[in-house]
C-alpha cells in the first residue's frame, strides 16, 4: 500500500513559529503511523519561496529574493530534524525540477484552452497574495484573514477559468463526502463553490520573482498555482532518476490549515481537473493555534508560545505531546508554556513516565529483569480488545487527538491496576498462589506498557524508542500492537526517567 502525505509549504519570508512546527507534528504522527502499518509512505514538506512577501521582504532588507529565501529556508529547514519530523523530501519551489514540472502542466492547462488573457482590477491582499471578493471583504477595505488595507491593484493578465469547473466541482463534493475533512471544512468549501465560482488571475506582469509563465514570457505565475502544484512536481525529482509520480500520486492527504483552504478545496482540484490529472483523496484542515489569552499570537501581546523555546526546555516529544494532546485537531486552541508544563508534569511524567518506570523497577527487583513467561490477566487485557484497529480507524480520518486519548485512557488504566493489585504486597507474601500471581501481574503490565508505548510512538518516538529498547521489544510496527505473550522471558534493563523533572 502505497501512502502520499502532504504540509502546506511555508511562506519563508520570516521564521518558522508554533504554527508551521503543528501542522508538521500532526502530519509526521500520521505519517509514522501508515508506516506503522507497513505503508510505503512518502511525506512531502517544504518551502514556498515566489510572490510578493518574500519579494517585499528582501527588497525591505536590500538583499536578492534568492537569498533572503536561501537564509529562511536554512531555519524552517533545520527546525524539522529538531521536532522528530520523518519527511521523506523538502521541496523548494525554486528547485529546477519544480519549475519544470510547473511550466509543462500550467503549459497543460492552457492548451486544454483553461486560459485566457484580460484585464484584471480588484483589491489585493499582498500577505495572502491574493485578491479579495466583495463579500469576504471586511469593513473599512480590510483584509478578513490578517485585517490589513487591501491595495486595488489592476494589470492585464492571464485567468484560469475556474468558473468552467463549478458543476464537476459540485460533483466531486457529493461524491466524495470525505473529500475535504471534518465535515464542517467540507460545508464551508461547498457553499463557497454553491455561491458561484468567478475565473482567477494565474499570472502577473508586474513581478519578476517567479516562474515564468512559458507561453507569454514576461509573466510569471501567480504563487498559489506555481506552490499548489508542489506537492505534484515534488514527485518527479525527489529521487535523482527515479519518478515517484506513478507510485504515489493521487496524495492520500493533504494537511492543510483553514486559512488558506479556498486554495486546496477549489482551486487545487479545479487546476487538475483542467491538466487531467487525478485527485487527491483528502484535504484535511486544522484550525489555529492562537495565544494562551486566547487571541491571535503576536509578539507585542507578549502571548506567543515559542518552539524553540520549548525544544530547549522540555525536547521534541513534549512539544509534539503537549500539542496533539491539547489542542483538538481540527479546532482552534489557545497554547502556552504554562498548560504544557502541566501536561508534562501530570501525564507524561507522572503517569506514562511513572507507569513505566515502576513497571520497569519491579521486574528487576522482583524477577532479576526477566518478563515472567505466564499467561495475561484478562482484566487488562480486555482493556486492549480492539484498541489498535479503533486507532487504525481514527487516523484513516487525521484524528489524531482523539487517537491519543484511547491509548491515555489505557496509560491510566495501568497505574489503577498496579494500585489494584498492589504487586509489592504479593511481593512480600511467601506462598505459591501469590508468587503465580505477581507473575501475572508483572508479566500484563509489561506487556501493556509495550502495547501504549508502539500507540504512542508516533506521538513521541525519541521516548518510546528508548523504552522499547530498554524492554527488549523494538519492533513498532502495528501487527505488534495486539495484547499478547509477546514480551514473554524478555529481559529489561534500567532506563533514567523518561521525562525528568525541569
Ligand atoms: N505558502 C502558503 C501555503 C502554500 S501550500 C501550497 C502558506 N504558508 S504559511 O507559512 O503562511 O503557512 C503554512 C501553514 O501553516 C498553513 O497551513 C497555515 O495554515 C499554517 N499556520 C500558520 N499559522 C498558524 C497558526 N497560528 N496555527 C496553526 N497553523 C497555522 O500559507
Amino acid at each position: 500500500m502505497s501512502f502520499y502525505i502532504t504540509t502546506a509549504i511555508d511562506y519563508v519570508n520570516g521564521v518558522p513559529h508554533v504554527g508551521h512546527a503543528y501542522e508538521k507534528i500532526a502530519t509526521d504522527v500520521i505519517a509514522r503511523h501508515m508506516r506503522q502499518r507497513g505503508g510505503d509512505v512518502f511525506f512531502l514538506t517544504g518551502a514556498d519561496e515566489h510572490g510578493e512577501p518574500v519579494a517585499d521582504t528582501a527588497a525591505a532588507e536590500g538583499i536578492s529574493p534568492q537569498e533572503l529565501a536561501d537564509r529562511n529556508v536554512a531555519r524552517f529547514k533545520a527546525l524539522l530534524p529538531e521536532l522528530e519530523i520523518s519527511n521523506d523530501f523538502y521541496v523548494r519551489t525554486t528547485d529546477e525540477g519544480h519549475e519544470q514540472r510547473v511550466q509543462e502542466v500550467m503549459q497543460r492547462i492552457h492548451d486544454n484552452g483553461y486560459t485566457y488573457k484580460s484585464l484584471y482590477e480588484g483589491w489585493y491582499c499582498p500577505r495572502c497574495a491574493d485578491f479579495k471578493v466583495e463579500n469576504e471583504i471586511l469593513e473599512g477595505n480590510l483584509c478578513p484573514i490578517h485585517e490589513i488595507p487591501l491595495v486595488r491593484e489592476s494589470e492585464e493578465n492571464w485567468f484560469f477559468k475556474l468558473s468552467e469547473f463549478q458543476v464537476e466541482l459540485e460533483a466531486l463534493y457529493s461524491d466524495h463526502p470525505s473529500f475535504v475533512m471534518p465535515l464542517a471544512r467540507y460545508n464551508e468549501a461547498l457553499s463557497f463553490i454553491q455561491s458561484g465560482l468567478q475565473d482567477v488571475s494565474l499570472s502577473r506582469a508586474h513581478l519578476k520573482w517567479g516562474i515564468t509563465v512559458p507561453w507569454d514570457t514576461d509573466h510569471v505565475f501567480y504563487v498559489w498555482f506555481d506552490a499548489l502544484l508542489n506537492y505534484y512536481t515534488a514527485l518527479g525529482y525527489a529521487r535523482p532518476g527515479e519518478d515517484l509520480t506513478d507510485t504515489f500520486w493521487p496524495a492520500q492527504f493533504h494537511v492543510i490549515g483553514k486559512d488558506i483552504l479556498k486554495f486546496h478545496t477549489v482551486f487545487w482540484p479545479a487546476m487538475l481537473m483542467a491538466a487531467e490529472l487525478p485527485l487527491p483523496e483528502h484535504v484535511f484542515v486544522h484550525g489555529f493555534l492562537l495565544g494562551s489569552d486566547g487571541r491571535k499570537m503576536s509578539k507585542s501581546l507578549g502571548n506567543v508560545l515559542d518552539p524553540f523555546e520549548v525544544l530547549a526546555r522540555f525536547g521534541a516529544d513534549a512539544l509534539r505531546f503537549y500539542l496533539m494532546r491539547d489542542v483538538q485537531f481540527g479546532a482552534d486552541g489557545a497554547v502556552g508554556m504554562e498548560a504544557l508544563q502541566a501536561r508534562y508534569e501530570n501525564e507524561l511524567a507522572n503517569e506514562y513516565g511513572n507507569l513505566a518506570s515502576r513497571t520497569i523497577a519491579m521486574i528487576r527487583r522482583y524477577r532479576d529483569g526477566v518478563v515472567p513467561e505466564v499467561e495475561l490477566d484478562p482484566a487488562l487485557r480486555g482493556e486492549f480488545d480492539g484498541l489498535a484497529d479503533e486507532i487504525w480507524d481514527l487516523m484513516d480520518g487525521a484524528e489524531v487527538t482523539a487517537a491519543l486519548d484511547r491509548v491515555w485512557q489505557r496509560v491510566r488504566r495501568c497505574n489503577r491496576y498496579v494500585e489494584e493489585r498492589q504487586p509489592w504486597a504479593l511481593a512480600k507474601q511467601d506462598h505459591p498462589e501469590a508468587h503465580h500471581e505477581l507473575n501475572i501481574v508483572l508479566a500484563s503490565l509489561a506487556e501493556a506498557v509495550r502495547v501504549i508505548s508502539v500507540l504512542l510512538s508516533p506521538y513521541l518516538p525519541e521516548s518510546t524508542a528508548t523504552l522499547l529498547k530498554a524492554m527488549g521489544s523494538p519492533v513498532i510496527s502495528l501487527d505488534q500492537a495486539a495484547f499478547a505473550e509477546h514480551g514473554s522471558g524478555s529481559l529489561v534493563e534500567a532506563i533514567e526517567p523518561l521525562f525528568p523533572r525541569r
